[in-house]
């Protein structure tokens, strides 16, 4: 189980005053159940990829603690293989020089110890699983098209085996048919792989259509959470604001 206990964090704010923080996460504390998908739902700059790079242990909170199992996400050896992630930027996100084959080995022989044929296999069959042929090996990330290139990112994601993957904006920079592909690849892979799921989005339209639960997300806290099939009848102001905003139901 994935466990955040009061967390809190701040940056320093540019300018030369001393003690010029500027708290972006303020007192946050969630359980993430293993098999749920769990939707991070808020407007833009509310703290949504502050809070995922401190559940991924990218980065430590001020306070309060993220522990997976009991022990915390900041120390690498606790979340190794454990957690994946996957980020908006697909195209950043792939190392422009490397093929497709070499993305994919980088993350599998972590340990060094896989042999070179095992490696193709797996990738084979990585690739196949996100919906690719195994003529994607010899590709750069410039030749994929945004869906392709988010399929070789989910793929790395996957191949380590993980409990948990956080999802930051993983599809939003896609076109709305794309989007329905890789969500729907999202939730066979989920099931296959027995994958639990933090999603995090401004679209509460998408979130609905992949979560179970979702956290609604506002200036650094959670303004509430549901269960999704609860979401139309909610009575919580805010998240009735974002449903009219996003005109759903
Ligand atoms: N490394 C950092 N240093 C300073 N300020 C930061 C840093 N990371 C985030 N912030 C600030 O924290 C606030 C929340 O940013 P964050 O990226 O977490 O929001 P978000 O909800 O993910 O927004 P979006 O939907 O646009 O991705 C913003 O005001 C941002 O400027
Ligand atoms: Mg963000």
């Amino acid at each position: 189980m994935l466990e955040i206990h009061s967390v809190a964090k701040s940056y320093k704010k540019s300018g030369l005053l001393r003690n010029n923080q500027h708290q972006v996460i303020h007192d946050v504390s969630a359980t993430f159940d293993s098999n749920t998908t769990v939707g991070i739902i808020g407007e833009s700059g509310s703290g949504k990829s502050t809070l995922g790079r401190l559940i991924l242990g990218i980065e430590k909170p001020d306070q309060g603690s993220v522990t997976l199992n009991g022990a915390p996400v900041h120390k690498r050896k606790f979340r190794q293989h454990q957690i994946s992630a996957v980020f908006q930027d697909y195209i950043s996100s792939l190392h422009p020089f490397q093929t497709v084959a070499t993305l994919l080995a980088e993350v599998m022989n972590y340990s060094g110890e896989t042999p070179q044929k095992e490696i193709l296999t797996q990738s084979i069959q990585l690739l196949e699983e996100v919906g690719l042929s195994k003529t994607y090996l010899d590709k750069y990330p410039h030749m994929l098209s945004g869906g392709e290139a988010q399929r070789v990112a989910i793929a790395r994601a996957i191949c380590v085996n993980p409990r948990y993957i956080l999802l930051d904006e993983a599809i939003s920079s896609l076109d709305m048919s794309i989007q329905t592909q890789i969500l729907d690849l999202l939730i066979h892979l989920r099931e296959s792989r027995q994958l639990s799921y933090i999603f995090i989005t401004h679209d509460i339209q998408v979130a609905t259509y992949l979560c179970d639960r979702l956290i609604i997300f506002k200036g650094g806290t959670i303004e509430t959470e549901l269960q999704t099939k609860d979401l139309s009848q909610t009575e919580n102001a805010y998240t009735r604001e974002l449903i009219d905003k996003q005109l759903i139901f």
